[in-house]
């Protein structure tokens, strides 16, 4: 773990009514969606609900920040998105991938424009190695997301290339935040933070998995049994006083 504060958890979802209950527990620190989360959590209606959904997610957690991905592949139409997200609500930040589907180099150059000349935060996603979240920082980035888990898929330790990665970012002195996406177990989130990521997104199903515990369950069942019993207790006279 690096020597600066965790920023903490990411929550990794399009849905209104589970940002809402996590958001009360105080637990989170910033909402994650992409357009795969977005479809699955029912957004329709083209740009409108894409809008309506946003925004209503944005004011939901101000000021916490809000990443929302760019649905477009070309980078002038990106940088047209991305303004517009950042109109519909300040606290939204933009997800640009680290390169085009057939490797095309230059949305690294437009996350170095939005961030350096439009005042835009950008979070680069999409990235399953160190190096890519290096050149990312470099580019000026604020976050920079490693999906582990989907390199945890491929058969390689997602762990190794966030360690690598806050080594490279705090040689540099670099302030972009790492974020470790795609959690597939609970146990990723603390092994995640430990090896060096300032952000873990997380499923709402994964947080209730950290929280509730089988024997802490029977712990607060035996407490509640015998508070009963105690209350039961309180009603009876005071024999003792009486003698
Ligand atoms: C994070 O920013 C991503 O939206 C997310 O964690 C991706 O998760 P997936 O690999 O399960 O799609």
């Amino acid at each position: 773990m690096s020597g600066q504060a965790l920023t903490g958890l990411f929550l990794d979802t399009g849905r209104p009514e589970e940002i809402r209950k996590y958001h009360a527990l105080g637990i989170i620190r910033g909402v994650t969606t992409n357009p795969t989360i977005l479809v699955k959590d029912g957004v329709v209606g083209g740009w409108e609900g894409i809008e309506a959904r946003c925004t209503q997610i944005a004011r939901m957690v101000e000021p916490l920040p809000v990443s929302v991905e760019v649905t477009a592949g070309d980078p002038d139409e990106m940088r047209e998105q991305a303004r517009r997200f950042r109109a519909w609500a300040p606290n939204l930040n933009v997800k640009i991938p680290i390169h085009s589907p057939d490797g095309g180099t230059d949305y690294l150059r437009l996350v170095h424009e939005l961030e350096t000349q439009e005042d835009i935060r950008v979070n680069v996603t999409a990235m399953m190695s160190a190096q890519q979240g290096l050149l990312a920082a470099m580019a000026g980035a604020t976050y920079v997301s490693l999906f582990a888990g989907r390199v945890n898929n491929m058969g390689y330790d997602g762990r190794q290339e966030l360690r690598r990665l806050r080594q490279l970012l705090d040689a540099f002195g670099s302030p972009a935040k790492i974020i470790a996406g795609s959690t597939r177990e609970a146990l990723n989130i603390i092994e995640w933070f430990e090896a060096g990521a300032d952000i873990v997104t997380v499923v709402p199903q994964l947080i209730d998995t950290m929280l509730v515990h089988p024997y802490s369950k029977e712990t607060v069942r035996q407490f509640l049994a015998d508070g009963r019993t105690l209350e039961r207790e309180g009603l009876r006279p005071n024999l003792a006083g009486a003698r």
